[in-house]
């Protein structure tokens, strides 16, 4: 039946009837909020592309989450600024890591928070990147001592980092960091993560993977907040390429064999149609980040007044539920939680 009889204006007359009808919600509850941790006390130092974002000292973090906590977010993930970075990532995996440090402190304050660590050796490691770096064949062995100038005179490790990323969750699970989500696209991370734990008695610790991760400009202002920035080359030999969307399938149905509990779309809003079908495809919790990039776009245009701020973050958050995300990363999450409430 079509006009004049049907009028799908009938429904949008007022916000009560728009609400009846309304098919998507966003939850507090749904929403994880990125923290990065840095060495001090009283430290908050906002990250320049990134407004409204810290760098936070353990002291700090334990406010934010108790903030966060407050207005109905229960999730953090907790990224990590090291005092000292080496070649071997020691930051990540070190009983008194920085992330180690702050989990401790956050469970002891906000017991029932959830924490997530986010699993990856690029802000640990000098050179900057996810796994570890080893000087290819014309000078095999040897110490990257001074940057490669081209990608064919390194190679980043897949095997050979596999273990430091279990040890790193094994690590940060036992300082009390509920879920573990790595997020440095090494092949057959998941597996060795998860055997890691289960050996380590911690057979009931989650993974959530960021399965379907792809190598994208968008996590440029995150490079500045968690100073990782690959000092040399880029991350494309490890990350998905961002034209492939059956190979975005493959990781996700590749990690989910390994033993995922939970899998991971990032970034979101470029890549609404993955998180879409991986919803269609796979009936596991989805999580997708609204990345450092989306928000700094948002804050930028905000800032201009060539948007509207509030709307158009609603608006995004928005989009990725409807595509299909039940866990959203994001930064707007005590804002946005402070908007439904
Ligand atoms: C670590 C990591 C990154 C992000 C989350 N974990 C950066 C990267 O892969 O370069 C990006 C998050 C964001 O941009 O907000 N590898």
């Amino acid at each position: 039946m079509a006009f004049p009889i049907t009028r799908l204006r009938r429904m949008r007359k007022s916000e009560p009837l728009r609400s009846l009808v309304r098919e998507t919600h966003l939850t507090p509850e749904n929403f994880v909020y990125p923290l990065f941790v840095c060495p001090g006390t009283g430290v908050r130092k906002e990250v320049r592309s990134m407004p409204g974002v810290f760098n936070l000292s353990v002291d700090e973090a334990v406010k934010e989450v108790r903030e966060a906590h407050s207005l109905g977010v229960l999730s953090v993930i907790l990224f990590g600024l090291p005092e000292k970075k080496d070649e071997i990532a020691t930051g990540a995996w070190a009983n008194d890591g920085i992330v180690q440090q702050a989990a401790r402190a956050i469970k002891r304050e906000v017991p029932d928070a959830i924490l997530m660590g986010d699993v990856c050796l690029c802000e640990y490691m000098s050179h900057g990147h996810c796994g570890i770096v080893e000087a290819a064949p014309q000078s095999l062995g040897a110490a990257v001592a001074s940057p490669p100038a081209a990608a064919t005179e390194y190679e980043i490790l897949n095997d050979a980092t596999l273990e430091l990323l279990a040890r790193t969750s094994v690590s940060l699970a036992r300082a009390g960091i509920d879920i573990i989500a790595p997020s440095d696209m090494m092949d057959g991370r998941v597996a060795a993560i998860r055997k890691g734990l289960d050996e380590a008695g911690l057979a009931n610790t989650p993974i959530l993977s960021y399965a379907a991760k792809f190598a994208s400009g968008f996590y440029g202002p995150f490079r500045e907040a968690a100073d990782s920035a690959p000092q040399f080359g880029d991350r494309r030999s490890y990350q998905m390429d961002g034209a492939n969307f059956r190979e975005a399938m493959r990781e996700i149905e590749l990690d989910l064999e390994e033993g995922a509990d939970m899998i991971m779309v990032k970034p979101a809003m470029p890549y609404l149609d993955v998180i879409a079908a991986a919803r269609e495809r796979f009936d596991v919790p989805l999580a997708a980040y609204q990345v450092s990039g989306e928000y700094a776009m948002i804050e930028a245009a905000a800032r201009n007044n060539w948007i509207d701020r509030e709307r158009v973050m609603m608006e995004s958050l928005l989009s990725i539920r409807r595509a299909g995300a039940s866990i959203i990363l994001t930064y707007y999450a005590k804002e946005a939680a402070r908007l439904l409430g």
